[in-house]
């Protein structure tokens, strides 16, 4: 593990580069694990996609091996796709259980998720973050990052103040889901997602980000002006925010 010197607003602890992948998975791991061992009850926000996958496998294996009690902790998503069914692979919902959550024995009354379908999504947002607080806000949210500075799915231009909502996603995303869900064009796919005002309340946040295709965002997030064209800039802000790269993701701090 390596400090660096961002040389910008953040302070360098707060920042940590690993030398690979495989240590950066690991090392994203351990701070779910950790977080989960000193503190059984709780409320622990996940991040679906590339950067994450590995991470989560590595904390259902670490489980499996050392027997922590996991049973009282809450898990969350921080965003779902909108639009299609929940059992569809690439359904935030269906990744978290399948990378994490089942090897895990976790019940859905200790995994919450914004639905992907609602007749109602404003209740069902308020509902999410209600039943986040009455458990006690939360601990630890893990946080990847869009190559457009997205954080959950809050695209750039997002007011630094929005609670739980939904939204548009990036037209990749949107292409694949398309194809690998057969949905027709004139049928709407979004994502509701927890706002950046909501993520700011996390108690502790670890942006993780790995891989040369980060390394510019990275950059912009760390070292340019917080502004909502980068929404991940706003993490600059936060009082309790890691910053977790490889050395590919940071090739362009120093
Ligand atoms: C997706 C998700 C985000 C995720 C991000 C990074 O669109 N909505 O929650 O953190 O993009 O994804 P990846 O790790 O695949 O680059």
């Amino acid at each position: 593990m390596e400090k660096i010197w961002t040389d910008g607003a953040m302070p360098w602890e707060y920042v940590t580069v690993e030398p690979d992948e495989q240590h950066f998975d690991c090392a994203a791991a351990d701070r779910i694990v950790e977080q989960i061992k000193t503190k059984p009850d709780s409320v622990v926000g996940l991040s679906t996609g590339r950067t994450t996958g590995a991470m989560h496998r590595i904390v259902a294996e670490r489980w499996r091996a050392e027997g922590f009690d996991a049973r009282r902790t809450t898990f969350f998503g921080v965003d779902e796709v909108v639009g299609v069914p929940r059992d569809y692979s690439g359904a935030c919902y269906t990744m978290l259980r399948t990378e994490i959550l089942d090897a895990m024995g976790i019940e859905d009354d200790h995994f919450l998720m914004l639905p992907t379908e609602s007749d109602d999504f404003l209740a069902a947002c308020s509902h999410f973050t209600d039943e986040l607080a009455r458990r006690g806000g939360i601990d630890l949210l893990i946080l990847g990052l869009g190559e457009n500075g997205h954080l959950g799915f809050n695209q750039p231009g997002t007011p630094f103040d929005s609670r739980a909502w939904v939204t548009t996603m990036n037209v990749e995303l949107e292409e694949r889901i398309r194809r690998e869900t057969a949905t027709p064009t004139d049928k709407w796919l979004g994502g509701v997602t927890l706002g950046l005002r909501d993520i700011m309340h996390a108690r502790r946040i670890v942006l993780v980000a790995k891989g040369k295709n980060k390394a510019d965002i990275v950059l912009r997030m760390l070292r340019g002006p917080v502004m909502t064209d980068i929404p991940a800039s706003v993490l600059q802000l936060h009082p309790c925010c890691e910053f977790l790269l490889d050395r590919d993701a940071a090739s362009k701090l120093c």
